[in-house]
């Protein structure tokens, strides 16, 4: 049976923008934040508090946070790597973090310059310390399916990366296919794993990137094992700068069509987020990927 309702954590700003190289002024990042909110979404993660080398377009992070409305009703969550993230974002006022940990080794040196078990250290501190200050932490793992350098991911590896990272505090783990490559029966025995190692799946999310089209197919399938939150950006902007192969996540207005064809509740605005899309789209000077978008902003 399929869940009545799912919460869409909206990653377009955060995910899509990390990996553009053009110059995106922060009023129009400030626009995207504001035009999703309007648009119904229930959560928005905004930007990264990462090393600035590392992610020039999410430099301006601190400017970004310090426009938006951090005790409204929509919760905007930034990532954060380190300590020296999470004091930026203490500093900021944000009210949710998230971490971002690796289920691979050669992808923990790819994008946090860490090991894969130094990256449990690195994020210890911040989990307790953000915890202690009242912010929410969720945890995001990378390279749940495959691994660009390491090929196919062994699940056992992803529940034991991905246990660990919930153990410190995160309310949340997102199962990150960060190159797009799982395809649905990897996702049920993944969600499998995960159940019979004792994780309650509504502490699961879903990260599907669509590189190989597979994300809408993956989402029906983790659907049906019960997850109720996914990760989407809006027109399907996005990649991961540090993993080459990724691209876009699955597009908010895919996985909106979907839902509202099988009943299923989500709250958001489909007209004014595909609009929001197209909108961006013309600012990155390229067509959205989604289908969704451009039959529904055709003409
Ligand atoms: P590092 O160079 O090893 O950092 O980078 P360090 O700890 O050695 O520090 C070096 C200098 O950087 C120091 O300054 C620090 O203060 C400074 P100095 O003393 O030399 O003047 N520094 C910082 N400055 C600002 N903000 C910070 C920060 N940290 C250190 N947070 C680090 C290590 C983790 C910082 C770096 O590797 C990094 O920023 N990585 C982030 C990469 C990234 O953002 N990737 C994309 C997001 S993940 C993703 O997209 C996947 C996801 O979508 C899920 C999926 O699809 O799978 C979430
Ligand atoms: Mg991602």
């Amino acid at each position: 049976s399929l869940p009545d309702r799912v919460t869409i954590y909206e990653v377009g700003a955060r995910d899509g923008l990390q990996n553009e190289s053009g110059v995106i002024p922060l009023e129009t990042k400030l626009e995207l934040v504001q035009r999703l909110t309007a648009a119904g979404l229930p959560i928005v993660e905004a930007t990264s508090f990462v090393h600035p080398k590392w992610v020039p377009q999410l430099a301006d992070a601190g400017d970004l946070v310090a426009r938006l409305d951090l005790h409204g009703a929509t919760p905007y969550p930034v990532l954060v790597p380190n300590e020296r993230g999470l004091d930026r974002a203490l500093d900021a006022g944000v009210t949710h973090v998230a971490i971002f940990g690796s289920a691979t080794e050669t992808f923990a040196q790819k994008n946090l310059n860490s090991t894969y078990e130094a990256q449990f250290a690195m994020f210890e501190p911040v989990v307790r310390r953000a915890l202690e200050a009242g912010v929410q932490v969720r945890a995001y793992l990378s390279m749940c399916f495959g691994d660009p350098w390491e090929g196919e991911v062994v699940i056992d590896r992803v529940v034991a990366a991905g246990k660990r990272l919930l153990d410190m505090g995160a309310y949340e783990l997102s199962l990150g296919d960060t190159i797009g490559v799982g395809t649905a029966h990897h996702v049920e025995a993944l969600l499998d794993a995960f159940t019979a190692a004792g994780v309650a799946t509504d502490r699961l999310a879903m990260h599907f990137h669509d590189t190989y089209g597979q994300a809408l197919t993956n989402t029906y399938a983790a659907l049906r094992k019960g997850v109720t939150t996914f990760d989407a950006s809006a027109g399907g902007l996005g990649g991961c700068p540090y993993a080459k192969s990724a691209t876009g996540n699955l597009a908010t207005e895919d996985l909106v069509w979907m839902l509202d064809g099988l009943g299923i509740a989500h709250g958001v605005d489909l007209p004014a987020l595909a609009q929001t899309s197209a909108w961006i789209a013309q600012h990155l000077g390229r067509p959205s990927p989604s289908a969704v978008v451009r039959a529904l902003t055709a003409g």
